[in-house]
C-alpha cells in the first residue's frame, strides 16, 4: 500500500480520485491548494503526489518545485490538468514531474501513470540500497582483509622475534607451526624435517586440536600426499582428499580429512622439509590466500631452521676441538683421564634436574668440559706427583681455576665462563680458592661444577688412594653440604642420581 496525497481545488476532482485510488489500495490524504498540501507533506511521508496546475495562490508545478527542493526525501509527482498542452506537459517534465495527465482523464491511464511512478520510485529505492549494501559489502571486505593483513603482520613480527632470539630448533619449528594452525585455522598442523643421516622426512612436531603441543612419531599419516609435494617440490592445496584418486592416500587416513595444505620448505635447493596444515572432513577449506600465507611461514621457518642447523653444527665442531684440547690435558696425567667427561655428564644430571634452559645447559656442557683447562699450563711432574704435595706446589695446583678463567676469557659466547671456571673451587662457607667468595657470590655454574668434580674425585681412583665408593662419596657430600657445597646443588644431584 502506498501513501498518496491528491492536490487539487476541485471538490468533485479530489473526491473521485480518492475514491478510485482507495479502491486500488492505496491511502489517501487530500489538499485544496499548495499552502495546505506543503504542511501535509510536512506532517507525513508520501510516497506519490498528484496535482493539479491551475490553482489558487500556488500553481502545481510552483508545488512540485517546493517539493523537490524542500523534502529530505525525493517524491514523485503527477500533474493533473485540464488546460494541458505539449507546452506545459515539456515544463512539467523538466521541472521532474513522473508523469503528465490530461482532465478528464481515462482510468487505465491514470492507472499506469500512478503504478509506473510508484514502480519507478521503487526501483530507484531498491537502486539505492543495492549500492548502499554493494558499498557495505565492499567496505566489509576491505576490512577483513585489512584484519587478516595486521593478523599475518603481527604473526610474521612474532616469529621474527623469535627467530631473533633462539637458535633452538625446537622452539622455533613449534613457534612457526603453531602460528600457521592458528592463522589458517586448521584442526591439524605438522612440521616434518629431512633428516640427511637416515634420508626422509621426519615427523618434528605435531600440533592438533585435541591435542596441542604434542610430539607423535611419524605415524606416516599423510606421507603420500607429503611425498608428491616434496616431489614436485609445490605447494599442495586439496579442498577435498577425498576426492583427489591419484593420490592414493591411506582409507582410514582420508576418511579423517577433508582439507589438506602441504607446503614443502627449501633453501638453496637443499630440501629442508614440509608443513602440514588439515582439517577434518566436512570442515573449513583453505583458501589460495591460507596458501600464500603458509609459504611466507615456511620461508621464514626455513631461514630459522638452516641458520639453526648450521649453529648446532657449529657448536658440536666446537665441542670436538674443546674434547681435543681436554684430552691433552688428561694425557698430562693419566688418572685424569676422562675426568672431564664424567664431570659433565653429573653436571648435566644437576643441570636438567634444576630444569635449566637448553642454551644454559649447552653453555654449562662446555665450561664443565673447560673447568680444568687451566692446567694445561702446569707442569707434569706436579700434576703427576703422588706424595704430599709442598706449599708452593699446591699454591701451583691452586692457581689452574685463574688460569682456566684467563685461557676462556676469548670465547666471547660462553657468557659467564670466566667466573665459571675462576670460582669452581671456592667453598660454600667462604673457604676455597682464589677468592674465598661465598653462598650466593660464588657463580651458579660453579657451584654445580663443584658438586660434580668432587664427586668424580671421589669415586675415581687416585695415585695415592682408591676410590672412596659410591655410596661413601654420596655420603661425603652430604656431610659437606653447606660447608663446601651449596646444599641446594647437593639436594638435587641427589634426586637426579638417586643416592
Ligand atoms: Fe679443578
Amino acid at each position: 500500500m502506498s501513501k498518496i496525497l491528491v492536490v487539487d481545488d476541485e471538490r468533485g476532482i479530489r473526491e473521485s480520485l480518492d475514491i478510485f485510488l482507495s479502491d486500488e489500495g492505496h491511502a489517501i490524504d487530500t489538499a485544496s491548494n499548495g499552502r495546505e498540501a506543503l504542511l501535509l507533506l510536512k506532517q507525513h511521508q508520501y510516497d506519490l503526489v498528484l496535482t493539479d496546475v491551475r490553482m489558487p495562490d500556488m500553481n502545481g508545478i510552483v508545488l512540485m518545485k517546493e517539493i523537490k527542493e524542500k523534502m529530505h526525501q525525493p517524491i514523485p509527482v503527477i500533474i493533473i490538468t485540464a488546460y494541458g498542452t505539449i507546452q506545459s506537459a515539456v515544463v512539467a517534465v523538466k521541472e521532474g514531474a513522473s508523469d503528465f495527465i490530461l482532465k478528464p482523464f481515462e482510468i487505465e491511464r491514470l492507472r499506469e501513470a500512478v503504478n509506473k511512478a510508484l514502480e519507478n520510485e521503487r526501483e530507484k529505492l531498491e537502486y539505492k540500497l543495492f549500492q548502499q549494501e554493494g558499498k557495505n559489502r565492499y567496505l566489509n571486505l576491505m576490512n577483513q582483509q585489512l584484519d587478516r593483513t595486521v593478523f599475518e603482520l603481527a604473526i610474521l613480527h612474532e616469529i621474527g622475534k623469535t627467530i631473533n632470539s633462539t637458535l633452538e630448533i625446537n622452539k622455533i619449528v613449534s613457534i612457526i607451526l603453531e602460528m600457521a594452525r592458528q592463522s589458517v585455522v586448521a584442526d591439524k598442523a605438522q612440521l616434518f624435517l629431512y633428516n640427511y643421516d637416515k634420508p626422509g622426512l621426519a615427523l618434528t612436531i605435531s600440533y592438533s586440536t585435541e591435542e596441542a603441543g604434542q610430539t607423535q612419531k611419524n605415524d606416516s599419516l599423510d606421507q603420500d600426499a607429503i611425498d608428491w609435494a616434496i616431489w614436485k617440490g609445490e605447494p599442495l592445496l586439496l579442498e577435498d582428499v577425498n576426492q583427489h584418486g591419484s593420490l592414493k592416500i591411506k582409507t582410514e587416513v582420508a576418511s579423517d580429512l577433508g582439507a589438506l595444505l602441504i607446503i614443502p620448505f627449501k633453501r638453496k635447493s637443499r630440501i629442508l622439509g614440509a608443513m602440514l596444515l588439515a582439517n577434518r572432513a566436512g570442515g573449513r577449506i583453505f583458501t589460495q590466500e591460507d596458501m600464500q600465507f603458509s609459504i611466507t611461514l615456511a620461508n621464514q621457518a626455513a631461514i630459522a631452521i638452516e641458520n639453526a642447523q648450521l649453529y648446532a653444527e657449529l657448536q658440536d665442531h666446537f665441542a670436538d676441538t674443546i674434547r681435543a684440547l681436554i684430552s691433552a690435558v688428561e694425557a698430562k696425567d693419566a688418572y685424569t683421564y676422562g675426568h672431564s667427561d664424567r664431570v659433565t655428564r653429573y653436571t648435566m644430571m644437576i643441570a636438567n634436574q634444576m630444569g635449566l634452559s637448553q642454551v644454559e645447559l649447552r653453555r654449562l656442557e662446555y665450561l664443565s668440559l673447560l673447568h680444568d683447562i687451566g692446567k694445561i699450563g702446569i707442569e707434569e711432574k706436579i700434576l703427576r706427583k703422588s706424595s704430599t704435595l709442598s706449599e708452593e706446589e699446591w699454591s701451583v695446583i691452586k692457581n689452574h681455576s685463574v688460569l682456566g678463567a684467563s685461557i676462556v676469557e676469548p670465547i666471547k659466547f660462553l657468557e659467564e665462563g670466566q667466573k665459571t671456571i675462576r670460582h669452581h673451587h671456592e667453598w660454600y662457607d667462604g673457604s676455597g680458592y682464589p677468592d674465598g667468595l661465598r653462598e650466593n657470590n660464588i657463580p651458579l655454574y660453579s657451584r654445580i661444577i663443584a658438586v660434580a668434580d668432587a664427586f668424580d674425585a671421589m669415586t675415581s681412583i687416585r695415585p695415592y688412594r682408591d676410590s672412596l665408593g659410591t655410596q661413601s662419596a654420596l655420603n661425603e657430600l652430604r656431610c659437606c653440604s653447606g660447608t663446601q657445597f651449596d646444599p641446594m646443588v647437593v639436594e638435587q644431584f641427589m634426586t637426579a642420581y638417586g643416592g
